[in-house]
């Protein structure tokens, strides 16, 4: 038996239902009334992370713009099933990636296959039924996001009694009857998100979807995103921002500069990638001057001072000759605090050296 925590689309209600893996029941919100179907994921984890099967593959691709080589003989899967995290700084080639998945720009090399297809080869079955969020979502200007949503439900051939309930689910209903083109960035995301799920995609691959959104919508997006995942979809989106990912993906592909630097769990990740724990040493009277026994001792990756506080990382068997060798030198010492690194800021490090930051 599972259970479940579940938001209704229509008042954002959250109630609790249980059910065995795979059943599908009928809701009726508790508050408002609103009736609804959910169906529980299949037994997850295990089958999840030990499936050999992968939606999207994608191997050894280069992409050159004149002398700027984006995308640097990347390779990395994506299992079907998973919520793939596809993290970078701005820059890194992760909208190139993207593209080149669909086949929206030519690669100068590499191999890409989307459920088992080749994106050249077999061009249409690898594209039927994807959904695609792109990084700038543009939409006619002129509709409203009801006439919007009609619109591709025609296209994809889908019953337009979806459309409402999608626009409340994404929060717009207040602006249901308003031109998109009067909406904000993030309202014009939110209708992108929407868009997306019309035809339910088993694949979904989402170009930086929570950008531009205030913390509220970041997190109705990843719920949603959790939705489609337990319903059967696998989902690979991209950020620049670690925590946007944290908690919501079972996998990560770090890039920079167009190179995989990394591709694990988050788990995984926060274990390899650790920094060291900072200590932060109060010192009465030091006045931002790093004492020399400090500068020179072995084991201090790296010292700082500022006004009456002594920042030291190192490894944890070097912190009490930190002390010992302060307190030789007559230093007096008030108080001492140890601050564990965060992945955020082991993923800035990463970044930023371009190694494995240990
Ligand atoms: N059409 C293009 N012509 C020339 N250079 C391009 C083109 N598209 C992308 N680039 C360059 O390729 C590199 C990768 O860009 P890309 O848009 O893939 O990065 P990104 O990881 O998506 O960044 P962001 O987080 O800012 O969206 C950048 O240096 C970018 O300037
Ligand atoms: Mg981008």
């Amino acid at each position: 038996m599972i259970t479940k925590t579940v938001m209704c689309p229509h008042c954002k209600n959250e109630s609790t239902i249980q059910g065995n893996p795979g059943e599908k029941i009928h809701i009726t919100c508790p508050k408002c009334n609103t009736k609804g179907v959910f169906t529980f994921p299949e037994e997850k984890s295990e089958s999840k992370t030990t499936t050999d099967s992968f939606s999207i593959e994608v191997a050894g691709l280069t992409k050159k713009y004149q002398d700027l080589t984006a995308v640097d003989n990347l390779s990395f899967n994506v299992r079907t099933g998973e919520i793939f995290g596809f993290l970078g700084p701005n820059g890194a080639g992760k909208t190139t990636t993207l593209k080149a998945i669909l086949s929206l720009i030519h690669a100068n090399s590499g191999e890409i296959k989307i459920n088992g297809f080749d994106i050249k080869k077999d061009d249409i079955k690898a594209k039927k039924n994807i959904g695609f969020l792109p990084e700038r979502v543009a939409f006619f200007e002129n509709l409203t996001p009801l006439q919007t949503l009609n619109f591709f439900c025609e296209l994809k051939g889908e019953d337009k009694s979806i459309v409402k309930p999608l626009i409340k689910e994404v929060g717009l209903e207040d602006a249901i009857n308003r031109k998109v083109g009067t909406f904000s960035k993030g309202m014009v995301q939110l209708l992108g998100i929407a868009q997306v799920t019309i035809g339910n995609p088993s694949v979904y691959i989402l170009d930086e979807p929570m950008g531009g959104l205030d913390a509220r919508w970041v997190k109705i997006i990843r719920e949603k995103i959790k939705m489609l995942n337990e319903k059967g979809a696998t989902v690979i989106f991209s950020s620049h921002i670690l925590t946007e990912v944290e908690n919501l993906c079972d996998r990560v592909a770090i890039i920079d500069k167009g190179k995989l630097i990394a591709e694990d769990t988050i788990s995984n990740l926060n274990k390899y990638l650790r920094i060291k724990p900072r200590l932060e040493i109060s010192i009465p009277g030091l006045n931002g001057k790093v004492p020399d026994v400090i500068r020179d001792l072995e084991g201090v990756e790296d010292v700082d001072a500022k006004d009456d506080t002594l920042f030291v990382n190192c490894e944890s068997s070097v912190r009490s000759r930190v002390i010992t060798n302060l307190e030789k030198a007559g230093l007096k010492i008030a108080g001492i605090k140890t601050i564990e690194p965060s992945l955020e800021e082991a993923f800035v490090k990463l970044i930023s050296t371009g190694d494995g930051g240990t």
